[in-house]
C-alpha cells in the first residue's frame, strides 16, 4: 500500500460517512465514499437497461464506471448524480448488486487505486476485512438501532412516536441483519478494529475519538 489508509466500518446509518468525511477533512486527507461505488454501479446498470441479476454484465459496468469525484461532487459520465445515486430506489439496487462477488471484484481494484494517489479516509463495510487490510487505523463504528433510526427519523423530521419512526427503525434492524448474513464480505468486525459505540457520543466527540485513536497508533 503507497499511503496510510483509515478503514472506517459499520452499519448503515451508523453515521461512518459523515465521520470518516470529517476526519478526513481534518488530516487532509482524501476521502473514499466506497458505498457511492456500489450506489453508481446500480444507477448506471439501471440508466443502461442492464438486468440486475446478470451478474457478468453488471460486473463489466462496474469495471469501466465512468465517474469522477470533484470537489465533494460525484459525475457519472459527466453528469451530477450526487443526489440521484441516494435515492431509496438506488439504495434497494444497490443493496442487491452488492451481493454479487463479481460486482465486488470489479470494484476492489477502483477502490485500492485511491490509496495509490494519496493518504485516504475509506468508509464502508468491508474496508478493514478485504479491501484495506493493512490499514493502519481500523475503526468499527457503531451505534443501537434504536439511536440509528432516531438520527435518521430527525433528519427526515419524523416524530418518534409515530408508525414511520417504527418502520424507519425495522428497516435499519432488516438491513442489518441482511449485511451481517450475507455470504460474500458479510458486515463484521475486523479482528484488528477498534469498536467505537457513538449512541452516546455526538459527531464532533465521534471525530475526535478517531483522530485519537489514530495518534496513538501513529506513535
Ligand atoms: O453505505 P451505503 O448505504 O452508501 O452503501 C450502499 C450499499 O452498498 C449498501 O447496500 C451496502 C453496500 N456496500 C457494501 O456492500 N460494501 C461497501 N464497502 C460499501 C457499501
Amino acid at each position: 500500500m503507497a499511503y496510510p489508509v483509515i478503514a472506517i466500518d459499520g452499519p448503515s446509518a451508523s453515521g461512518k460517512g459523515t465521520i470518516a468525511a470529517k476526519v478526513a477533512e481534518t488530516l487532509q486527507w482524501a476521502y473514499l465514499d466506497s458505498g457511492a461505488l456500489y450506489r453508481l454501479t446500480a444507477l448506471y446498470a439501471k440508466e443502461q437497461g442492464v438486468d440486475l441479476q446478470d451478474e457478468n454484465a453488471v460486473a463489466e459496468l462496474a469495471l469501466h464506471l465512468p465517474v469522477m469525484f470533484h470537489c465533494g461532487e460525484i459525475l457519472l459520465n459527466g453528469s451530477n448524480v450526487s443526489a440521484d445515486i441516494r435515492t431509496e430506489e438506488i439504495s434497494l439496487l444497490a443493496s442487491q448488486i452488492a451481493a454479487l462477488p463479481k460486482v465486488r471484484q470489479a470494484l476492489l481494484q477502483r477502490q485500492r487505486d485511491f490509496s495509490r494517489a494519496s493518504a485516504v479516509v475509506a468508509d464502508g463495510r468491508d474496508m478493514a476485512t478485504v479491501v484495506f487490510p493493512e490499514a493502519v487505523l481500523k475503526v468499527f463504528l457503531t451505534a443501537t438501532a434504536q439511536i440509528r433510526a432516531e438520527r435518521r427519523a430527525k433528519q427526515l423530521g419524523i416524530a418518534l412516536n409515530t408508525a414511520q419512526f417504527q418502520q424507519i427503525l425495522s428497516d435499519i434492524e432488516k438491513r442489518d441483519e441482511k449485511d451481517k448474513t450475507r455470504p460474500v464480505a458479510p458486515l463484521k468486525q475486523a479482528a484488528d478494529a477498534h469498536l467505537v459505540d457513538s449512541s452516546d457520543l455526538t459527531i464532533d466527540e465521534t471525530v475526535a475519538k478517531v483522530l485519537d485513536l489514530y495518534r496513538q497508533v501513529k506513535k
